[in-house]
């Protein structure tokens, strides 16, 4: 973090973040909070909130949530610097100067600097492939059967095996030791010193968005290994943020992207007329560029290898393509390996019939299931088809629920009404939670917030009481002082929630600043990874329950929270005199229901 959270708390005071989400997602009033289609994921009905008295928005459905500058970074796939730096233009807070000419300044000319050598580098490549030292490498490129326009048109390059020219030439240019090393083109050891680390390779530029070279890929042209080599993660090459040739495909006019496993599918793809073709970046797909690809658009076809790996693949990847809300297809190229061999035994014009013949994502995911079953056998049969009525609960909209739960029944001669009550059951039961179907509470954010959910030992309902009495101290400041004597952040579970419990507590027993809109987006602030963002806004997005009494559930939740801290030391989870301190809780649990609470606001 490279601002003060003062500067950053102005920033959010400075930001209404209705207006903010607005300006993107179209929100209504519903009660006290404002409620839209979540822009993360697809749904139909909005279960996506922002809630104008915290200053934070959550989504109940997908579970990411945070504050003005988390849906911004979110929203824009920016970094933390440039999402402040926006909303600090809008309200017309200038960031200080000191902080900026200090650190980011250093950081921003460190990338400039950093995208130059690439350039360079690039451009060295490029003209050694084109050069008497370069043969061996355009034998290579022309052997797999690359025109002298494609690989212009990649910028393919190579590096060959002699000393460390590059490196010597970039040091001539003035280019220091740290910046070569930085950018991942040389590498450093006792013996060699600095030297070029792609040597005997061709090499594949990797462009950003806007076409400028982040980092390589370089190819052996044998069989050695590692096959591929990439520049390792640097400032300007975020591996989980770009996608290679999306600099050329967000030009074409075709309503869907061709996601591959590899460079040279890619290039193969754009040579044969697909410039829709991209790839993720040697490293697996994530949700970020899943995201990425829906700003230009809302298909992704999925061409990945044939084989077991790639099927592995597709499997994971079509999940993340419909968490986003993107529409997945799946292309079959058997009996070809990949979208290179495929060209190269069929051509463009088979190619684009089985781009016609795409399979839809979910169809697929079942029909590689089914291969796991022997059907003939009634029990793995029924096994199959429960199998089936669990993953249809994934899909929240009723009508689209439906639509697949019939061609499911259909396909696989599943009696519809049994699968429909079958569905019933596994929605009730958890997981997905289709329309019309009672609630299950909202779980503290996705990955990050289930993952310490299971290592511990408390239950769901005593994790949602702590939630409920984090966000009612969040509403209600004033209720700080009338339980202070009774809770503290050792109350709570350990990790994200204690680390939330102790940030609030820590401003409330200043008692600064007790203005509730503030305190939620500035405590999310003052966690630095967005996954935490997202846990620590599902802390304080608990909803508290519509109750004549509030007097009297806040009660319940304070006794439940109380009786999870005593069970916790029962079973010796923490440490110090433990038989002191369990003596001393039990009596605090007990003084509990003699407590006069007083609320400001009817909860
Ligand atoms: N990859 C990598 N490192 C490796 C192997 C693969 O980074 N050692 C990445 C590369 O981005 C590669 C992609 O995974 O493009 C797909 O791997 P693979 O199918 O093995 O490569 P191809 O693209 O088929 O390469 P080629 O056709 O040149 O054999
Ligand atoms: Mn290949």
């Amino acid at each position: 973090m490279y601002y003060s959270q003062e500067v950053v708390d102005e920033v959010l005071r400075g930001n209404d973040i209705v207006d903010v989400i607005s300006s993107h997602v179209h929100l209504q009033k519903r009660g006290a909070n404002y409620q839209g289609l979540c822009p993360f994921h697809n749904e139909k009905t909005p279960s996506f909130n922002v809630s104008p008295s915290r200053q934070i928005f959550k989504c109940f459905g997908c579970g990411v949530g945070g504050n003005a500058i988390t849906f911004l970074m979110k929203y824009d796939n920016i970094g933390f610097q440039e999402a402040l730096q926006q909303l600090a233009d809008r309200a017309g807070v200038k960031l200080p100067v000191q902080d900026y000419s200090e650190k980011a300044k250093k950081r921003q000319e460190e990338r400039e600097q950093l995208l130059q050598v690439n350039k360079e580098a690039a451009t060295y490549y490029y003209r050694l492939l084109r050069s008497a030292r370069g043969r061996k490498g355009m034998e290579y490129l022309t052997g797999r059967a690359l025109s002298a326009q494609t690989m212009q048109k990649f910028g393919l390059g190579y590096a060959d095996g002699r000393g460390s020219d590059l490196t010597r030439m970039l040091k001539e240019k003035g280019y220091s030791d740290e910046v070569i090393l930085k950018a991942g083109l040389a590498a450093f050891d006792e013996k060699r010193g600095i030297h070029d680390k792609f040597w005997n390779r061709v090499m594949f530029p990797i462009q950003d968005m806007g076409g400028r070279v982040i980092g390589f890929g370089g190819r052996v042209m044998g069989d050695a290994k590692p096959k591929y080599l990439n520049s390792p993660e640097t400032p300007v090459f975020d591996k989980s943020r770009n996608l290679y040739g999306l600099n050329m495909a967000k030009r074409t006019k075709k309503p869907y992207f061709i996601l591959c496993e590899g460079y040279m599918d890619v290039i193969a793809m754009h040579q044969a007329g697909f410039t829709e073709a991209i790839a993720s970046l040697g490293t697996a797909f994530t949700q970020q560029q899943a995201l990425l690809i829906r700003r230009f658009v809302k298909n992704v076809l999925l061409a990945y290898d044939s084989d077991g790996a790639g099927v592995q693949a597709a499997l994971r990847n079509i999940k993340i393509i419909r968490g986003t809300g993107l529409n997945g297809r799946v292309i079959d190229l058997r009996p070809y390996k990949d979208p290179d061999e495929f060209m190269k035994a069929l051509g463009s014009e088979d190619f684009q019939k089985r781009i016609d013949h795409a399979e839809n994502g979910f169809f697929y995911e079942i029909r590689q299931l089914e291969g796991n079953y022997q059907m003939e056998d009634p029990a793995q049969r029924t096994e199959f088809s429960h199998e089936i009525a669990k993953r249809l609960c994934d899909f929240t909209d009723e009508i689209e629920r439906n639509n697949y739960l019939r061609e499911m029944a259909r396909k696989y001669f599943i009696e519809e009404e049994a699968l429909k009550k079958a569905v019933a059951t596994y929605g009730r039961a958890g997981a997905g939670t289709p329309e019309g179907m009672p609630e299950t509470p909202a779980r503290p954010s996705g990955r990050s917030g289930d993952k310490k959910d299971r290592k511990t030992a408390a239950g769901a309902s005593d994790l949602r009481s702590q939630r409920l009495l984090l966000t009612w101290l969040i509403d209600d400041p004033g209720l700080f002082g009338q339980i202070r004597e009774y809770f503290s952040p050792l109350d709570f579970e350990e990790g994200l929630y204690r680390q939330a419990a102790e940030a609030l507590w820590e401003r409330l027993e200043k008692g600064e600043d007790k203005d509730p809109a503030m305190m939620a987006a500035s405590l999310i602030g003052s966690f630095e990874s967005p996954e935490d963002q997202e846990g620590a806004a599902a802390l304080f997005s608990e909803r508290v329950p519509d109750d004549p009494n509030p007097g009297k559930t806040l009660m319940e939740v304070m006794t439940s929270v109380k009786r999870g801290t005593v069970a916790r030391l029962v079973r010796g989870e923490g440490s110090g005199d433990a038989a002191l301190t369990i003596f001393r809780e039990k009596k605090k649990q007990e003084k509990l229901p003699g407590v006069n609470i007083h609320l400001s606001s009817p909860g």
